[in-house]
């Protein structure tokens, strides 16, 4: 991908400023065009749009400069030629996919996926007769047998959500590469960053081709926007705003607004959540109530050794699987105080959720267990409140379960 010397920026600074750094005139905060429209010149500028001029202004389905503004921004903060902003994270990956893939063609993912994603895949995709076959995303190998010369897009979260589990994206990166030499295709590999963010991992550096993240998370921050970007070349982001037009997926101009404004303070507020998950994680571990604690970060996590490898620092996510099953896991939630308990994640609020209750109600047990997701888990998305206040709710509200 080309990129301009403003990439050697730091990603606090890239996330600041933007392309703006030696503006010399012109507004601070990014205004809002809360317009649906926009005024011709004269009706050449129609004919002008219609012959491919892109700097003409038509129709906020189609443009708008404040979220043109933020999808300029999220493409230098994730290191990326382009980005297109969606009104939901949702919208980003049913874009992406459709634009990718036609009837017949086939996906390679894996179950280990954000409920809303699979189920996409499971109860959509099927009825257009695009194929999505599933892989154990700790077992890449079987990529050489799933791989065909029908598939068009490989797609993988990592971490996962819930159960915190990671994808060797090198590795993943090199075996599709082979494939597609061997198929002579072209495979769109797409990678959901949404739990590690920018901050924390780079999937473009080892050859992923596009980045998904649903910025209602952690690019948002504050539990009060959904959002959605797609990160990639020129070529493919021009392909899914187009679809996009038709689809409708198109952000509002204030959700691009409260966006700008939330990326400034991305850097610090994930490098806080970063902090408190580790200290949180770790002052869990040996609680007499949990049986497990998930978390990148800690040396006891299977894979942490590729957590290394390929993140800079752990993300904001915890997992803990606690005694007693589902009943002893509402009784945490509902006793805390200080954590809220709220689906969604990223936001300066810790939040806790059961995925058995929220994103992975209603999936039978062999789908559960397919998912490594067990009745007992609770997903903290942790925030950037003072850690010794967090530390102390979760041990009260632990302390309510009765094991006998
Ligand atoms: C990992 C992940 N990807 C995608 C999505 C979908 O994003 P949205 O809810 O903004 O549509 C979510 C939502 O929780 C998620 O957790």
């Amino acid at each position: 991908m080309k990129k301009t010397k403003l990439y050697n920026l730091s990603l606090a600074t890239r996330a600041i400023h933007g392309k703006h750094l030696h503006a010399f005139k012109g507004p601070v905060a990014t205004p809002i065009y809360q317009t649906s429209t926009y005024r011709f010149k004269n009706s050449n500028d129609a004919v002008r749009y219609a012959k491919g001029d892109s700097s003409v202004l038509v129709y906020t389905r189609y443009h708008n400069p404040t979220t043109n503004e933020v999808e300029d921004r999220i493409a230098l903060m994730e290191n990326g030629e382009a980005c297109a902003l969606f009104a939901s994270g949702m919208a980003a990956i049913s874009t992406a996919v459709l634009s990718l893939c036609k009837s017949g063609d086939e996906i390679v993912s894996t179950p280990a996926l954000y409920g809303g994603t699979y189920r996409f895949y499971r109860d959509t995709l099927h009825g257009y007769n695009i194929h999505v076959k599933y892989i154990n995303p700790n077992a890449l190998d079987d990529l050489l047998h799933l791989i065909t010369s029908k598939t068009k897009v490989v797609y993988f979260e990592t971490p996962t959500n819930p159960t915190l589990r990671l994808v060797d994206i090198e590795q993943l990166v090199k075996i599709t590469r082979q494939m597609e030499k061997k198929y002579r295709t072209s495979i769109t590999i797409i990678i959901d960053n949404t739990f590690a963010t920018c901050l924390n991992q780079k999937p473009f550096e080892y050859g992923v081709d596009v980045i998904m993240e649903s910025a209602t998370k952690y690019l948002g921050g504050h539990a009060d926007i959904m959002a959605g970007v797609l990160i990639g070349t020129k070529q493919f982001i021009e392909k899914a705003k187009g679809l996009s037009k038709h689809l409708g997926a198109t952000p509002d101009p204030f959700m691009s607004f409260l966006l700008d404004r939330s990326l400034k303070t991305f850097e610090l507020r994930v490098r806080r959540q970063n902090e408190n998950a580790y200290v949180l994680a770790r002052a869990l571990k040996r609680h007499p109530k949990i049986s497990r604690v998930l978390y990148p970060g800690l040396p006891s996590h299977p894979q942490h050794k590729l957590a290394k490898k390929q993140m800079s620092a752990y993300g904001g996510m915890v997992t803990i699987e606690v005694k007693g099953g589902v009943k002893a896991a509402v009784k945490v939630c509902d006793n805390l105080n200080v954590a809220i308990n709220a689906m969604s994640l990223g936001g300066v609020e810790t939040l806790v959720s059961i995925p058995v209750y929220s994103s992975h109600i209603n999936m039978t047990n062999a789908e559960l267990a397919q998912h490594g997701v067990t009745p007992g888990m609770i997903r903290i998305s942790v925030g950037v409140e003072g850690i010794d206040d967090l530390i102390a709710d979760f041990r009260q509200a632990l302390g309510k379960i009765h094991l006998k």
